[in-house]
């Protein structure tokens, strides 16, 4: 199974987001998806279900096929065991993370997060009214730490949820059994209900090892929902598919009064596929992390070499570099200066949060000919400023 790179011109004639929501002159490296072709097996179910025109009314949860993967994939990636655990199929994670804050928590109740974060978390405390409590991560040197003495103080106010994205977007921190444990101990103190976004859990580098949350002990468990799918790991965002798994059955009580109407229908496609990437597309995946490392290497070297005035600390997961502008002069959104002399679609610091200030992620999940070509444009356009 090898990788299939597509070119600009490929990318183009398709109709996604990424690349049809800026004029054909920026390029995109915003939204996550990634510009390679899905692994053949997924491509291939995808075809024999047009080619049998299979778009009737799919099959009810439960999948019994779908779970059995999932036990053995969490046994065998990260030694965690969801065997007879409650899970429920959602149409994707922060659905699941909204239904999750409007029904273990009550109105008002805060969500602690821990900015810059991905933007949709903060949509979802305001959606829901669980309003955002933020523990800022501490910008070090190297890296991104967690704020442990600030996160004691402002979980002892009206809060109900941990809202833990780990592999953490957009700073690409795996965080460390130990942080995890001190996070699992303020939840335990408090009373909150852990809300963990794995979603980048296969989307990790060599030299770190994702922990999921719900493996550090039974009581943390019994605290912890955990959301998981293949969609960024294995490009199939569109395919709207994810899964919720609970610590424990009143957990799931709660998140299954929701009415299921309310969700919106699960298509077709979504679960089917999610099966098959984690059964069928490991080769593939394999193939993908290590390319994807190297491009984490260029970014580094780009900067480097050709950016000075950017900072970047190498993410330890994800296709995301999570740009440090602020010693460049270029404001609050250095993502405008990009688009408008670059041509480089960014994503904006500001979406994720106050702390993105002076911030720009790039998603660098694309072919080393168009990476480079983004790097090149970035570095253009500073040395004309
Ligand atoms: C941390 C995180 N959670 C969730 C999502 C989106 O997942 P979904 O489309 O399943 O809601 C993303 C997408 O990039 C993400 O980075």
């Amino acid at each position: 199974m090898t990788i299939e790179l597509l070119s600009v011109e490929r990318l183009r004639a398709r109709r996604n987001n990424k690349w049809r929501y800026y004029p054909e002159d920026v390029l995109p490296a915003w939204v996550a998806d990634m510009d390679f072709a899905a692994a053949p097996p997924i491509r291939a179910f995808m075809r024999e279900m047009a080619d049998s025109s299979d778009f009737c009314y799919p099959l009810k949860p439960p999948y019994p096929q779908l779970e059995r993967v999932l036990v053995e994939r969490m046994r065998g990636r990260y030694g965690w065991c969801v065997d007879g655990a409650p899970v429920e199929v959602v149409n994707d994670v922060v659905q699941g993370i909204c239904i999750a804050l409007e029904t273990l928590g009550k109105r008002g109740q805060g969500t602690v997060v821990q900015p810059p974060i991905y933007g949709p978390f903060l949509e979802a405390t305001r959606d829901t009214q669980r309003p955002a409590v933020f523990n800022p991560l501490i910008v070090t040197e190297q890296s991104y730490a967690i704020d442990f003495d600030q996160l004691q103080s402002v979980a002892a106010k009206d809060v109900r949820f941990l809202l833990l994205c780990n592999p953490h977007n957009p700073s690409g921190r795996v965080f460390t059994r130990a942080e995890l444990e001190r996070l699992a101990q303020t939840a335990l103190r408090h009373d909150l209900v852990i809300l963990c976004d794995e979603i980048h859990a296969d989307l990790v580098y060599p030299g770190k090892e994702h922990i999921p949350m719900a493996t550090l002990d039974p009581e943390v468990a019994a605290r912890t929902v955990t959301l998981v799918s293949a969609s960024k790991a294995f490009n199939t965002a569109g395919l709207r598919s994810a899964l919720v798994v609970f610590g424990s059955e009143s957990l799931h009580r709660s998140f299954s009064a929701f009415p299921r109407r309310l969700r919106g229908g699960l298509n077709a496609f979504g679960a089917e596929a999610m099966r098959i990437a984690w059964a069928d597309c490991g080769e593939w995946l394999q193939e993908v992390l290590t390319y994807l490392q190297s491009n984490r290497d260029l970014v580094a070297q780009a900067v480097r070499q050709q950016m000075p005035g950017i900072s970047y600390r190498k993410p330890e997961a994800t296709y995301f570099a999570w740009l440090d502008c602020r010693d460049l002069g270029l404001g609050e959104e250095p993502y405008d200066f990009f688009l408008r002399q670059a041509r480089v679609a960014l994503e904006p610091g500001l979406n994720f949060g106050p702390q993105g200030a002076g911030f720009a992620r790039l998603n660098f999940a694309t072919s080393k000919a168009i990476l480079s070509q983004i790097l090149e444009r970035m570095s253009d356009a500073l040395s004309s400023r």
